[in-house]
């Protein structure tokens, strides 16, 4: 395995790294998802949600799909976590460039790639999503991101780097979360703003509705395509309002959400379930005509 060789610039987030140091979110990954950072894919009106691995693995496999790419190609793994889901491109065939700012989680990736026995297919580095400097402009057939954009402080910038680094016909992928405002709903308002804040997801606020589509849209990217998982991911979210229920009572007494705010995210994500939205997002890099090298498969 190689680093990139360049050292990235990474800006200072101490609410996120803050955010994944904590107990709550080392034990509660680590316990319930086995170390991997995103929602299982489930068939809709699942009700029964184990085992979850292999939903998690579902959920990459979408991934895999939308990026639509053939062997060999190289993408970039922008906020990989532990790793999982670069592990699982790599098994098909993909080279991965992986990179995530958090340390813990680029070390364990690591180690995850070479327990894999991909590390000739798989680099990690830490790095920054704002700062793509070390990435050659048109050097990438594929960008993915799996639940990360989110925590972005610059959701335009990380868009305008993905562009850039990416080949003319080459796919962007992002599976991510957006809502609608609960105008009428001022509890779920301010659960949404806690979570929000502790969580260190600032671009989570604004992705009301579509905006994350027109962020990828002004970025240049065309032939977008959208598919909506939000009931796919429903039986994880009742999994973890279940599990979080009782907690959530002794925390919200003691005014702990704050050092709780999984827990607190797990009430919120199924209580006011209807405001919520699971993208996954499929873009492509046009050609200097203006259009994708060939025309994609429909999602
Ligand atoms: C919810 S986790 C998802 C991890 C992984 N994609 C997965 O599916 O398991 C979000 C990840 O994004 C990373 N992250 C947050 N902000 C980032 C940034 N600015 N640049 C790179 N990674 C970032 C976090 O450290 C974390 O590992």
């Amino acid at each position: 395995m190689t680093s990139e060789d360049t050292r990235p610039l990474i800006n200072k987030n101490p609410a996120l790294q803050a955010y994944y140091a904590s107990l709550e979110s080392r034990i509660g990954y680590r316990l319930i998802l086995g170390g991997t950072r995103h929602f299982g894919y489930y068939e809709p009106g699942t009700w029964w949600p184990f085992p979850i691995s292999k939903a998690l693995r579902n959920m990459e496999d979408r991934l895999f799909e939308c990026l639509d790419l053939p062997a060999g190609s190289t993408v970039l793994d922008a906020g990989c976590g532990n790793g999982y889901v670069a592990i699982n491109m790599a098994s098909r065939n993909l080279k991965v460039k992986a990179f995530d700012v958090t340390e813990r989680h680029v070390i364990r990736a690591q180690k995850n790639v070479i327990e894999a026995g991909l590390e000739n297919s798989v680099t990690v580095s830490r790095g920054d999503y704002h700062h793509l400097e070390g990435f050659p402009t048109e050097s990438l057939d594929g960008v993915y991101t799996m639940e990360t954009i989110v925590h972005a402080t610059d959701a335009k910038a990380v868009l305008d780097g993905f562009f850039r680094v990416l080949k003319p016909g080459g796919s962007l992928v992002m599976f991510e979360y957006a809502h609608t405002t609960p105008k009428d709903a001022p509890e779920a308002s301010r659960l949404f703003r806690q979570v929000n804040e502790y969580a260190a997801m600032p671009a989570n606020a604004e992705f009301e509705s579509d905006a994350l589509l027109s962020l990828v849209e002004d970025a240049g990217f065309t032939d977008i395509k959208v598919r909506d998982f939000t009931q796919n991911v429903k039986p994880l979210m009742r999994l973890f309002f279940i599990l979080a229920y009782v907690p959530y009572l002794v925390i919200r007494l003691f005014g702990l959400e704050r050092h709780f705010v999984n827990t607190v995210a797990a009430i919120v994500g199924y209580r006011y379930f209807h405001i919520h939205r699971y993208m996954a997002i499929r873009a492509t890099k046009p050609n200097s005509a203006g259009h994708p090298l060939e025309p994609k498969k429909v999602q």
